[in-house]
């Protein structure tokens, strides 16, 4: 008897230290001090013991139900503790981990440079000018020295919107020199960035709709000194101070004299190659001293005032800046081309 206690004793503590869940621990509990349990099955049979050793084993199965109900209270308390730490290893909240970003845009090439270009103008203390895109065609022609039957006002260049033509889609931002003059006594310095139109086929060089940035300088003693300084700064803001330019002669008829400003190529440095078309420069844009006749039309005095303007075509900018041979990419929305900007 005394050795069946001993080994229920052995095995029962070995069963319930190697439980691991509340479950097992409990038909560990039915199984040795159940009502039908080993333990309560060996008590049954205590009549069979002498009367000198059933005190003594009584006193044994007593110690050892003892330690059987201990080890389960303590082995259900060591699984209740485990399973809460594991709950909550699996509900931790890391705050550490990066949070998942929603995917931003990014700023369109053709901005990056006008906000450069604007950047450049704003610091050498120019304000920015808006004008409408649908505007008169005095503002767009006759005032800036292109009279009716002028080749820039034919019907295969312009978007009129009358039929009288004497309304359009703006071809040029240069209206928005005649724009600030009339309201604005010199001095005046402002840039005036903006959308224009033309009747052109969509091509790697061409859209019928783009961007331009038109400035203007009116003060006493402007002269073309001051527009190649100021052309010279913007350049080398933005490809860099090793840049070379080039002023040659043109013909605007708002502007006397008159110029275009190529920038040496990048590829071949003057040489001649595939970007420059064997030219060796890459036409930039327009500009020249502002015609007495314009002047005089919005009401400054050109005995006392003069003034420099230029129009720069921005995708050109854009297409030099970034190296980009084909303009329609810039309209086509294709992000893959758009996320490397
Ligand atoms: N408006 C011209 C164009 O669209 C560019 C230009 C040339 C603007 C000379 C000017 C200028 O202000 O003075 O090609």
């Amino acid at each position: 008897m005394k050795q069946k206690l001993d080994e229920i004793k052995t095995q029962s503590l070995k069963a319930i230290s190697s439980a691991g869940d509340p479950a097992t621990l409990e038909s560990l509990r039915v199984k040795y001090l159940g009502k039908k349990g080993e333990l309560t099955g060996l008590l049954k049979q205590m009549g069979s013991v002498s009367e000198q050793e059933r005190p003594v084993i009584g006193r044994l199965a007593n110690s050892i139900r003892q330690m059987i109900e201990d080890a389960i209270s303590q082995r259900s308390a060591e699984i209740k503790k485990d399973l809460l730490e594991k709950k909550l290893c699996e509900e931790a909240l890391d705050v550490t981990i990066p949070g998942k970003s929603a995917p931003i845009g990014k700023k369109h090439p053709l901005y990056i440079v006008w906000d450069e270009v604007a950047d450049i103008f704003i610091s050498m203390g120019y304000s920015i000018e808006e004008g409408p895109e649908v505007e008169l065609s005095d503002y767009c022609f006759t005032r800036l020295n292109t009279p009716v039957g002028h080749p820039a006002r034919d019907r295969q260049d312009t978007f009129y919107l009358t039929e009288q033509e004497d309304i359009c889609l703006r071809t040029q931002t240069s209206s928005v020199q005649i724009r600030v003059m009339e309201k604005t006594k010199p001095p005046i310095r402002i840039i005036s960035p903006g959308r224009v139109y033309r009747k052109d086929e969509v091509d790697a060089t061409h859209s019928p709709m783009f961007h331009q940035v038109e400035g203007l300088v009116v003060d006493k003693g402007i002269t073309m000194g001051d527009l190649k300084g100021t052309l010279n700064t913007l350049m080398k803001g933005l490809f860099g101070p090793q840049v070379v330019t080039r002023f040659r002669p043109h013909h605007f008829p708002y502007t006397e004299p008159s110029c275009e400003v190529d920038v040496q190529c990048f590829e071949c440095r003057g040489k001649g190659c595939r970007v420059c078309k064997n030219e060796g420069w890459i036409e930039l844009l327009g500009a020249g001293m502002v015609h007495p006749k314009v002047l005089e039309g919005c009401g400054i005095d050109p005995d006392v005032y003069s003034g420099f303007a230029f129009g720069i075509g921005i995708e050109r900018l854009t297409m030099r800046r970034f190296n980009i041979q084909d303009l329609r990419l810039l309209y086509e929305n294709d992000v893959r081309f758009l996320s490397q900007f």
